[in-house]
């Protein structure tokens, strides 16, 4: 498998701090851009710009949308903290922002480099106002590999994070007609950073291991407080990195999604149609469903050590 050329969309969140890890390491990492979500615009991508100086990229990062396309922003702190990425002692970003404007950005270069991947791990607002700016796109892009929706919700009983802040954008996303693979909350819950798992990480050398140690552990014991089963932090976002790096590592299946945009209870909800019906609706997505998360977390702590020095 060719190494996979992408830009990765993000809301940094603890998560997204790691999908950037393991991008850098294990794919083409072509751009950052930053979207509202997890925190503010301004906290998550002085957050990118925290994480590309810790791993000494030269990868430029472009600010994206404030807010939704329709609803109001709304951000993660009972996960994440204030700040987006509460729990470690952060050195200040020397890099600044290479512009204002993400959707530009994301336009400009898969026109000028096609068969880019775009890997958004947070909010799909960026994606969306790209594809309806430039329907091109959809045809000059080798597909998108998104961290949202499930079969179950996280910030409702029925919706995704990712989806609930932005469903209009979503529904772009999951009509545009072009690859696309999903990392919903059933897959990523299979890859957890359990206290073993974090040991391993605290105990490499260097400024990032500590660092992502400490995030870790934050993120791990916010998941632990707010759940009755869990061993450890659902760790969302590189699981739509490392479906492109290592797709062996992973099951997936075809179907037919649909984002409810207008339910009283639903609203942000991802509808996969796993029906055996001949009437169900063409596949759009290639869902996941099982990771070989002990794999998948060595290839993480991996990407850690080879950056943290
Ligand atoms: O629901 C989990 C998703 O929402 C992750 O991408 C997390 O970082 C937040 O963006
Ligand atoms: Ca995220």
């Amino acid at each position: 498998m060719p190494t996979p050329s992408i830009i990765l969309d993000c809301d940094p969140g603890h998560d997204d701090a790691l999908a950037i890890v393991v991008a850098a390491r294990y794919t083409n990492l072509v751009g950052i851009t930053t979207v509202s979500g997890n925190a503010p615009i301004e906290s998550t991508t002085h957050n990118a710009l925290v994480m590309k100086d810790l791993l000494g990229l030269k990868v430029p990062v472009h600010k994206g949308a404030v807010r939704p396309l329709v609803a109001p922003p709304q951000y993660a702190a009972y996960v994440h903290g204030e700040s987006g990425l509460d729990g470690a002692d952060l050195p200040e970003p020397t890099s600044k922002h290479d512009s204002d404007d993400a959707v530009g950005y994301l336009i400009d270069t898969c026109r000028a480099t096609e068969g880019l991947w775009l890997v958004p791990t947070g909010p799909l607002t960026n994606i969306a106002m790209a594809l309806r700016l430039a329907p091109d796109l959809g045809r000059r892009i080798a597909g998108i590999s998104l961290m949202g929706g499930g079969t179950f919700g996280n910030r409702t009983t029925a919706a995704e994070f990712n989806i609930w802040v932005d469903p209009e954008a979503a529904d772009v996303v999951f009509n545009y007609g072009g690859p696309l693979v999903m990392a919903g909350l059933h897959l990523t819950h299979q890859f957890r950073a359990t206290q073993a798992r974090i040991d391993r990480v605290k105990a490499l050398p260097g400024q990032l291991a500590n660092v992502l140690g400490d995030l870790m552990q934050f993120f791990t014991d916010t998941y632990m407080r707010r759940h009755h089963g869990m061993d450890g932090g659902a760790v969302h976002d590189p699981c739509s990195v490392l479906v492109l790096s290592h797709p062996d590592l992973f099951v997936s299946r075809p179907a037919h999604v649909v984002v409810e945009l207008n339910g009283t209870h639903t609203r942000g909800m991802t509808l996969i149609d796993q029906r055996d019906l001949k009437e169900v609706l063409e596949p759009n997505c290639d869902v996941l469903w099982e990771i070989e998360a002990e794999p998948a977390f060595d290839l993480m702590i991996d990407a850690i050590a080879h950056f943290s020095r």
